[in-house]
């Protein structure tokens, strides 16, 4: 099954090889560790991320160092990265925030210079293109989540892709002689979870069955996406985790699905576009003639966030928070993970003002019309 999953999902990409793990971040740890990144090393990464992604880096000993972002696409600004280049710098992670694709071209000219491997975190950005090529295919690999919010769930789930054979030896080694089977608990847990989600999360019931969630991962009561030890940048022993049977099984039913998944958020970011401009706010578009994106939610701005998603979560409304700071959560102890305040302005006024809006498969046009009605008419207390 995990092999059958494998293949389709390399096939999509035209790419030789795809690798299937227990979650997103355990792929990047698997490709890091398959690129030789260890102490001494840097990697460079937008400062705009979610804090499981920045683990891997921690993880195998690297120090991560941020860049700033590009306030029209949330991604790194690549006219600030040049300078964040040192000796020691080994991968650059090209993150498609939202769905948006980096600007590839200079990246990847930025990076040959300097003789340093780009990696393309394609988590958020499944399908998007940039100059008429699918992200993930510009680097010497790309890496997938199919977590809860992801382009397409199977609860937890990660993927890496890439036809460069000699990393897909190591990739394939590393993963033979360390990688450890998830435990019958977390699987079973999962696939009851995997019923529940279909059966009763839907735009409407999102925001309250994310609170519990939550709280039930905190209690241990369910395999949540981030244990609270994950918060801090020390590696459980079992993270280097296998993708389950449950996890491809569903993953290959969806990926089934996946041009229909991107055609309607295609259609959907479209009608949000219509929405909001027809109450003069500005749309969440992207200008560029190079930029093809398929977004996984659809970021706006939005005066006193904190305050508009309590009214929201009240209301009923599916509104993502993400992300809330440099490193998502807030609750992350940023200096932990290398992060001093200040370092990425553009990425904190982002934390604090972007709210995004659902696009996924069960968010239809009367959720388009309920949420747009909703933001263009909240008013803070
Ligand atoms: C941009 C980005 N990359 C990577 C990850 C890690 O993915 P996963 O949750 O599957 O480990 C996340 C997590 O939410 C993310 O937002």
């Amino acid at each position: 099954m995990i092999e059958k999953y494998q293949h389709q999902f390399a096939r999509f990409f035209g790419a030789e090889r795809a690798f299937a793990f227990w979650k997103g971040r355990v792929a990047l740890y698997a490709l890091l560790r398959a690129l030789d990144v260890g102490p001494g090393d840097e990697v460079i990464l937008p400062g705009y991320t979610c804090v499981m992604n920045v683990n891997p880096i921690k993880y195998v000993g690297a120090r991560p160092v941020y860049v700033d972002i590009e306030p029209d696409t949330f991604n790194m600004n690549v006219n600030l990265l040049e300078e964040k280049i040192t000796s020691k710098t080994k991968v650059i992670i090209a993150q498609h925030t939202y769905g948006y694709p980096c600007e590839m071209d200079a990246i990847m000219k930025i990076a040959q210079n300097s003789g340093i491997c780009v990696i393309e975190d394609c988590c958020l950005a499944l399908g998007s293109k940039y100059k008429g090529r699918i992200v993930g295919t510009f680097g010497r690999a790309g890496y997938f989540s199919s977590q809860w919010n992801k382009p397409y769930t199977t609860g937890l789930g990660g993927m890496v892709i890439t036809s460069d054979r000699e990393l897909a030896e190591r990739i394939e080694s590393l993963a033979e002689n360390e990688m450890c089977p998830p435990s019958g608990r977390e699987v079973f847990m999962l696939r009851m979870q995997l019923i529940i989600y279909r059966l009763f999360i839907y735009p409407r019931t999102t925001a309250l069955a994310q609170s519990l969630f939550r709280y039930l991962t905190l209690k241990g009561a369910v395999v949540g996406s981030s244990s609270t030890s994950e918060y801090e940048p020390e590696k459980a022993a079992d993270f280097f985790k296998a993708m389950s049977t449950v996890q491809a099984r569903s993953g290959i039913r969806q990926f089934d699905k996946i041009d229909e998944n991107i055609t309607h958020r295609r259609k959907m970011a479209q009608l949000y576009d219509e929405l909001l401009a027809a109450k003069d706010w500005k749309p969440s578009k992207d200008s560029r003639d190079s930029a093809e994106p398929v977004l996984v939610r659809y970021p706006v701005r939005i005066a006193e966030k904190n305050e508009a998603l309590a009214q929201a979560a009240k209301a009923g409304i599916e509104l993502g928070s993400w992300f809330e700071c440099p490193l998502h959560p807030i609750e992350t102890p940023l200096s932990s993970y290398d992060y001093e305040p200040g370092m990425c302005p553009e990425a904190e006024k982002a934390g604090r003002q972007v709210v995004n809006l659902p696009l996924h498969p069960r968010a239809n046009e009367r959720t388009a019309v309920k949420t747009v009605k909703f933001i263009t008419g909240f008013t803070p207390s």
